[in-house]
């Protein structure tokens, strides 16, 4: 069984006294991430991948696995830029103080007001998803650089759910749909055309779904109509990032390969927009074991900790490693699920896993591998609150974002007529 302690001086680069100290002052349920591993993941990708492809390669980080400004920041100092899906994630990036050339905007359903938002910003790409959003945005009648993102109608051999590839999925233009949109590019010249964006999906282990997508882009780059010139291949991001130790990292050298032998002789730049990869294993959720419950039929460590706070395991069904903060000194183990105290079933982080016997209550677990996904899809449902988050830098803690109590969001609840009758 995995131990927090060789997590924490390996990994997190500070020691369990330090974490204890933080626990203490912080209440639990807190997310603590680790800056060294968002730059370590940032660091391998870019010299891995710009050691084995030609084109120039800039990175733009998915915004929406962890958008807290402070992880924004971190990778914008280490070269990369962001990929944003919102005008509420635009203005985090900005906020963050990452610069407009460096700003990828996608999404299906952009309104005009984000739309605009994004053109007097003259950000970097709008990743533009259909011909009617394509139509408005030249309506507006001004400068705007874009891509047109692509359905390219792959299955990414992941879980149905952050599969977006297909042609039953919402997101891009049908590849049927092109001319149209290359009239709509032609009779517009403020709309400057970059070239392609594609994303079949999120959590994809094998590279051959992502190849397949290369070669509908090369046929595409062969078959481009006169006036249109391809000057950059956003390949999106969807990078499989292992959650338990069975699991095999994603093969980086065989996704280059793919790029190279499907894509070599493209001489624009290429953008990858890379979310889990870059933070997933930067991060734990600590919570507090609350009460231990056992019954004929099972052990139920109950946590402080909820579906709320982390989603993933009742969203997709996946768990992720737990492993006790204190390392245990007995090796006996016990068979339990680990649940929340929300008012679902779906509401537990694993189910028939072992771990020590000797936990009690009022000690503290780590789900691991959940700086991806965590915070940025947890909600106040059941009224609890937003819970903090901590960044560990050069061996201190920082509290990166303050727990957002049930108490302060009901502020925001008045009763008031919308508008005079
Ligand atoms: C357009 C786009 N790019 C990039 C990503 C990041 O995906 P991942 O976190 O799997 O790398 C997503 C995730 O949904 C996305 O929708």
């Amino acid at each position: 069984m995995p131990r927090l302690s060789v997590v924490l001086e390996d990994f997190f680069n500070i020691d369990s006294f330090r974490l204890a100290k933080v626990i203490q002052s912080i209440e639990t349920p807190v997310y603590v991430y680790n800056a060294h591993a968002v730059i370590n993941n940032l660091n391998f990708l870019t010299a891995t991948l710009s050691s084995l492809i030609k084109q120039k390669l800039l990175i733009r980080y998915a915004v929406k696995a962890n958008s807290n400004n402070s992880i924004l920041k971190l990778v914008a100092q280490h070269g990369a830029g962001v990929e944003v899906v919102s005008g509420g994630e635009l203005r985090r990036a900005l906020r963050a103080s990452i610069p407009t050339n460096r700003i990828v905007f996608s999404g299906v359903g952009k309104t005009r007001e984000e739309l605009e938002f994004a053109t007097n910003e003259q950000i970097e790409q709008i990743s533009v998803e259909s011909i009617e959003e394509l139509t408005l945005l030249a309506s507006l009648s001004k400068k705007a650089n874009l891509c047109l993102r692509l359905c390219p109608n792959i299955t990414a051999l992941t879980h149905d759910k952050i599969t977006t590839g297909r042609s039953c999925d919402k997101f891009g233009i049908a590849l049927d749909q092109l001319p149209d949109a290359y009239s709509v590019l032609k009779a517009n010249p403020q709309l400057n055309f970059l070239g392609f964006s594609v994303h079949i999906g999120s959590q994809i282990q094998s590279t051959e779904p992502f190849r397949e997508t290369f070669k509908i882009l090369a046929k595409l780059l062969r078959d481009m109509p006169g006036g249109l010139e391809v000057k950059r291949l956003d390949l999106g991001g969807g990078f499989f990032v292992p959650y338990h130790d069975h699991e095999k990292p994603f093969d980086w050298k065989a996704y280059a390969e793919a790029i190279l032998e499907e894509l070599g002789d493209f001489q624009g730049e290429l953008v990858i927009e890379p979310g889990r990869f870059l933070v997933a294993n930067a991060g734990v959720l600590l919570t507090k074991i609350l009460y231990i419950k056992k019954t004929s039929e099972k052990t139920f460590i109950i946590v402080d900790a909820g579906m709320n706070d982390m989603m993933r395991t009742a969203l997709y069904g996946v768990q992720h490693a737990i492993v006790p903060v204190n390392p245990s000194q007995d090796s006996q183990t016990q068979r339990v699920d680990v649940v929340g105290p929300v008012c679902e079933s779906s509401d537990y982080f694993a189910k028939d896993i072992d771990l020590p016997l000797d936990l009690k209550q009022g000690d503290y677990l780590a789900v691991t591998c959940t700086g991806a996904y965590g915070a940025s899809l947890s909600s106040t449902y059941n009224s609890r609150p937003l819970i903090a988050e901590v960044l560990i830098d050069n061996k201190r803690p920082y509290l990166i974002r303050e727990a957002i109590s049930a108490d302060y969001l009901s502020t925001f609840e008045p009763i008031r007529l919308c508008h005079e009758t």
